[in-house]
């Protein structure tokens, strides 16, 4: 199975300036979410970073499951101690894979609100979950987040992990070296947390594909609404104009309308 190496990624993390520590790899765990978060509460700081070949129980947002086949992605967690606004942090996440894939000269890449990284053909390359540690009064070394992240990396049409699913190779015709990818995506997400929020909330907006586009959302409590994303807030939520008022939308699964857009 082709895994990152510590060494390599860490030589490639201090030559461009990013001063997290070697990450974390492993061949096979359950999910690498639930490492970061133990190794979060167990007082790591931010920049640990666990990646595995394999997920045999990868999380995906709103209590989903993700696949995570053997060597097919790359699928890795990233502690993030005490970032002061956390609602922000699935939308950095998005923009890091963002700025990783034109730094390494990949596919071309959008986000679908709030942090679907999508191919050109608009189909979902990499998946972003973001976890927060359970809180437990008095106890400090708790405060954080995990930032997971999983790239499609290695599949073929026919092994794609679920419909609206393509991956790095078939978005670009060749994967990239795992070393580079995970160092460029964690120099991304470390100059992400460090930039000033407005800059980064003008680069979401324009590469965020649902943006000014009709769409259809469906919330957690299980009622859809339709309408036309307007903007994204200050926090990371989606204004959407539903017809009769500009709703704001905290969380809720996207899919991009093609009528009235
Ligand atoms: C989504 O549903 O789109 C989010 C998917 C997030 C998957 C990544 S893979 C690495 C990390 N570990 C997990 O268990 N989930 C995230």
């Amino acid at each position: 199975m082709d895994l990152p190496d510590p060494v390599v990624v860490e030589g490639i993390l201090r030559a461009r300036g990013c001063p997290w520590p070697r990450p974390h790899v492993v061949t096979t765990t359950g999910s690498t979410n639930a490492d970061a978060l133990e190794s979060l509460t167990s007082g790591a700081d931010t920049g640990l970073c666990v990646v595995a070949g394999e997920q045999t129980a990868g999380r995906g947002r709103r209590g989903r499951s993700w696949v995570s086949d053997p060597g097919a992605g790359l699928w890795s967690s990233t502690v993030v101690r005490d970032y002061p606004q956390p609602t922000r942090l699935p939308l950095l996440a998005s923009l890091a894979v963002v700025d990783a894939a034109i730094q390494i000269g990949g596919p071309v890449v959008h986000v679908k609100w709030p942090n679907d990284v999508l191919a050109d053909d608009g189909r979902k390359l990499a998946g972003i979950l973001v976890e927060a540690a359970a809180r437990e009064p008095g106890v400090e070394s708790a405060a954080g987040a995990v930032v997971g992240i999983g790239i499609n990396m290695d599949h073929a049409e026919e092994s794609l992990p679920a419909p609206g699913a393509t991956s790095w190779r078939i978005a670009h015709s060749v994967v990239p070296d795992r070393n580079t990818l995970l160092a460029e995506l964690l120099v991304a997400l470390n100059n992400r947390l460090i930039t000033e929020w407005s800059r980064s909330l003008a680069d979401y907006r324009r590469c965020c594909r649902t943006l000014g586009t009709g769409v259809e959302i469906d919330l957690p409590g299980g009622n859809r609404i339709e309408g036309r994303a307007l903007d994204v807030d200050d926090e990371g939520h989606l204004l959407v104009d539903d017809g009769e008022s500009s709703r704001i939308i905290v969380a809720g699964d996207v899919v991009h309308a093609t009528i009235g857009t």
